[in-house]
């Protein structure tokens, strides 16, 4: 793939992905699409980890649950790499609530939740950057 330009996202695979075993077919999704995998590793976090991961959502009314869904167990944390990658996976995980989402989508296909939607993916490359320091500050 020499000559395309490489754009890094951070996807998690959240609790509830991970608790009913969908990990596995939601990442073939993003690979199926050509995403490439540059770093994941399966995490369960605290408090302070998911307040710098949501910092622009820290003071809204739907954070304490949200805080406590994605601390509530193992996650997947993925960074892929690929040509418009961050505008790519946004496209594939589809609208925030899954009541809502397309089908076809991630969300659209297996969930029902505005909360427990499975995925997360950086929204703007800037974001990317800032979530991969905080997911893998080695990379
Ligand atoms: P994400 O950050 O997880 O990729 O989702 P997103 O950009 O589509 O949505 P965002 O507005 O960033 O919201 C972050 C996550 O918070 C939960 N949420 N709950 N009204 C609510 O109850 C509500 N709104 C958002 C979802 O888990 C959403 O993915
Ligand atoms: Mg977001």
């Amino acid at each position: 793939m020499s000559g395309t330009t490489a754009e890094r996202t951070l996807v998690l695979l959240k609790p509830d992905a991970v608790a009913r075993g969908l990990s596995g077919r939601i990442l073939a999704r993003y690979e199926d699409k050509g995403l490439r995998i540059v770093a994941m590793e399966q995490r369960t976090i605290d408090a302070a980890v998911a307040d710098r991961h949501y910092a622009e959502h820290v003071e809204k009314a739907f954070y304490p649950p949200l805080r406590d869904f994605v601390t509530s167990g193992p996650l997947v944390a993925v960074v892929l790499e690929g040509e418009h990658a961050v505008e790519i996976v946004r496209a594939l995980n589809g609208a925030t609530d899954g009541s809502k989402a397309a089908p076809g989508t991630i969300r659209g296909d297996l969930s029902l939740s505005n909360r427990e939607n499975l995925v997360h993916g950086s929204d703007s490359t800037e974001s990317a950057a800032r979530e991969i320091g905080i997911w893998f500050p080695g990379l």
